[in-house]
């Protein structure tokens, strides 16, 4: 039998609290305010289990619709792609994850009897949902499973990322990104993340991306500002984020949550709205924000895709669209490309 093994590392590109610093000031000082490039400021350990709790509920059929789309057509994915390594990027409860995990191990035990090791890479920068994830991964499937997992940001450590995930064996690689994370990407920072993982992969090498679709837009603004107000919470613990980590003086009660989807531009925005007109303090920047009565700072931004969008998309990137996996309603969708 093979022995358990799970590590965790570390991936970090510069002071993390240098880099929140610069980021926020940024975003602070910009017109309209604006933080939504940074959403990984969002899941702290209480936006990470607050974001679980949004995967649950009812108007967010995301979660659910891709893991019905996973559980119908892992087994193909793995069959069509014959890897046995998976990398998550922004893994997170990885809940999702082990539809692709099972499959491998099946898909592995029938080509080699006896050797069913699988390797898991997932990379989050919320260390506690990685650490709690693995954790929960390696009792489920002891010998089976060997997991390598990475705290850091997948936009900054994409490259090392990559070079490092590969096991001894360098058999391929599926890259899975999952959630519609990737829409939270502007488009012309999708396109270059997009580039880099291209040229991060190998010839045997697969992506697996999750994407939100475009419909209607009362559909998808109630995904984004549920009844029991948990997506609000989940937004105004950015302010909790800020206080604790920058000395900031906000109190998320005189904030009011928002999401609005543009339809042009096929995007849903969340915005955080002061309630009164207020001056907010915030000790590491060496600022006073001050906000109108009604002034919004916008904090996540989500795209949707449609086919067109997504094949277009890969194109630009040079990665080649093998399959969109859609469930039957066509609400989410699973893009699987390649290299060649
Ligand atoms: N893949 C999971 C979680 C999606 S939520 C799912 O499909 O349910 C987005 C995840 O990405 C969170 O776990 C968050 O901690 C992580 N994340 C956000 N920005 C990140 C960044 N820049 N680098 C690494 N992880 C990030
Ligand atoms: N990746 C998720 C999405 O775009 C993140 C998310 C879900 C989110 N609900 C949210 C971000 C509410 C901010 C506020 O669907």
């Amino acid at each position: 039998m093979t022995r358990k093994r799970v590590t965790v590392a570390f991936l970090r590109e510069k002071e993390e609290l240098a880099q929140m610093t610069e980021d926020v000031r940024a975003g602070l000082l910009g017109k309209p305010k604006d933080l939504s490039p940074w959403p990984k400021y969002l899941y702290d350990e209480k936006g990470s289990e607050l974001f679980e709790e949004i995967t649950a509920l009812p108007e967010y059929y995301q979660t659910r619709t891709e893991l019905l789309i996973l559980e119908e057509k892992a087994p193909e994915i793995v069959a069509r792609t014959h890897c046995r390594e998976l990398v998550e990027l922004g893994s997170g409860s990885a809940s999702k994850t082990r539809t692709l995990l099972d499959a491998m191990i099946a898909n592995r035990e029938s080509s080699v009897p006896g050797d069913g090791q699988v390797r898991y890479v997932p990379l989050d920068v919320s260390e506690s949902a990685l650490r709690s994830s693995a954790r929960r991964l390696l009792e489920e499937y002891s010998s089976s499973l060997e997991i390598s997992g990475f705290v850091g940001d997948f936009d900054l450590s994409l490259e090392s990322l990559l070079a490092r995930s590969r096991g001894a064996e360098k058999p391929g690689r599926l890259i899975i990104f999952l959630g519609g994370t990737i829409g939270n990407f502007k488009p012309e920072r999708r396109q270059k993340f997009l580039q880099r993982l291209r040229g991060g992969l190998g010839e045997r090498d697969y992506l697996l991306i999750g994407v939100d679709l475009v419909k209607d837009a009362r559909i998808l603004e109630a995904a984004y500002d549920d009844k029991t107000g948990i997506t609000a919470r989940f937004n105004k613990n950015l302010l909790n984020v800020l206080n604790r980590e920058l000395g900031g003086e906000f109190d998320p009660d005189l904030f009011a949550h928002q999401a609005h989807y543009d339809a042009g531009a096929a995007r849903i925005e969340m915005w955080l709205d002061s309630k009164v007109r207020q001056k907010v303090a915030v000790a590491a920047l060496g600022l006073e924000v001050s906000f109108e009565a009604g002034e919004g700072m916008r904090t996540e931004i989500s795209y949707k895709f449609t086919l067109e969008s997504v094949a277009d998309a890969f194109e630009k990137a040079g990665l080649r669209l093998l399959e969109l996996y859609t469930d039957e309603e066509n609400l989410f969708g699973l893009a699987l490309g390649t290299t060649r």
